[in-house]
């Protein structure tokens, strides 16, 4: 059953953004963080982050208005961004999703919090997660991601479908003319693994597979131990909308999940340099 929302939110859980109410201080901390993150992911991000970043004009000094954002973002795809109180139910942000409603934060990290926070903020959730929504093709897998979502509960297949966000929406990696850059918002959003994610020796990097990632749990306190490349938006889109979950999520109940950080047999770290 889902919980009811707090008092000051919507029966859909959104809240005003209300932002007037920001301080100069916040808004530097935003402008600091943005600086910091759009120069380190020049040449890191995929082509598409940076192109989103300009399209939504994310530049602009301060921290961004939901409003004048969800405009152009509107126009570009038919998505829009809306506030809610920190983390909602799991069935009201698939909804959500399935709407092309992006739901953010509306609250930014504190200053002795820059490089890392256990919940997300407006950085992780606007920075990381709002300039591949200006993107058709990842637009669509949102969305599609998010009916999915709504779909999974009726299978009690709520994890597997967490593990696919994970590994794809917020930590996966993408290959693009023979290189390996970012796209997940965890890693982008962050000043530290977005260095990792690419340069570290550590961490697998395996060929996306959808039951693979299925199988796969994730730990969401340190550095990913491993992560999964996709070819292109397109591939993602097309194997996730194409295959009927529900025999999937049938057929993987029997296999155990595979431990981090490790290989089945005859799998290969596809992607680590040799
Ligand atoms: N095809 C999935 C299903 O049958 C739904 C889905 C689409 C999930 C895209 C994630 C991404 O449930
Ligand atoms: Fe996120």
């Amino acid at each position: 059953m889902t919980p009811a929302p707090p008092a000051d939110a919507a029966a859909d859980w959104t809240i005003a953004q209300n932002w007037p109410a920001y301080t100069a201080d916040e808004h530097a901390r935003w402008d600091m963080l943005f600086a910091r993150q759009a120069s380190q992911l020049r040449d890191r991000a995929h082509p598409a982050f940076l192109d989103g970043l300009d399209l939504l004009h994310l530049s602009k000094p301060g921290i961004p208005n939901f409003d004048e954002l969800s405009e152009r973002l509107h126009a570009a795809t038919g998505w829009q961004v809306v506030a809610v109180p920190g983390l909602v139910p799991d069935a009201v942000f698939y909804h959500h999703l399935s709407q092309r409603r992006f739901v953010a934060g509306n609250f930014i990290r504190t200053a002795d919090q820059i490089d890392y926070l256990e919940a997300p903020d407006i950085f992780h959730d606007v920075f990381g997660h709002v300039p591949l929504l200006a993107d058709p093709v990842f637009a669509d897998y949102m969305q599609a991601y998010g009916a999915g979502g709504l779909r999974s509960l009726e299978f009690a297949a709520l994890h597997r479908l967490a593990r696919l966000y994970w590994y794809t929406v917020e930590f996966g990696l993408i290959r693009t003319n023979g290189d390996l850059r970012l796209y997940g918002a965890g890693i982008v959003s962050s000043h530290t693994e977005s260095v990792y994610a690419l340069d570290a020796t550590v961490p697998l990097r395996l060929r996306f597979d959808l039951a693979r990632v299925m199988r796969s749990p994730y730990r969401i306190d340190s550095f990913q131990a491993q992560y999964f490349v996709i070819d292109s938006f397109e591939q993602l889109l097309r194997t996730t909308l194409d295959t009927d979950f529900a025999p999937l999520y049938a057929s993987l109940a029997d296999a155990p999940d595979v431990p981090i950080g490790t290989l089945l047999p005859g799998e290969a770290a596809q992607f680590n340099a040799a």
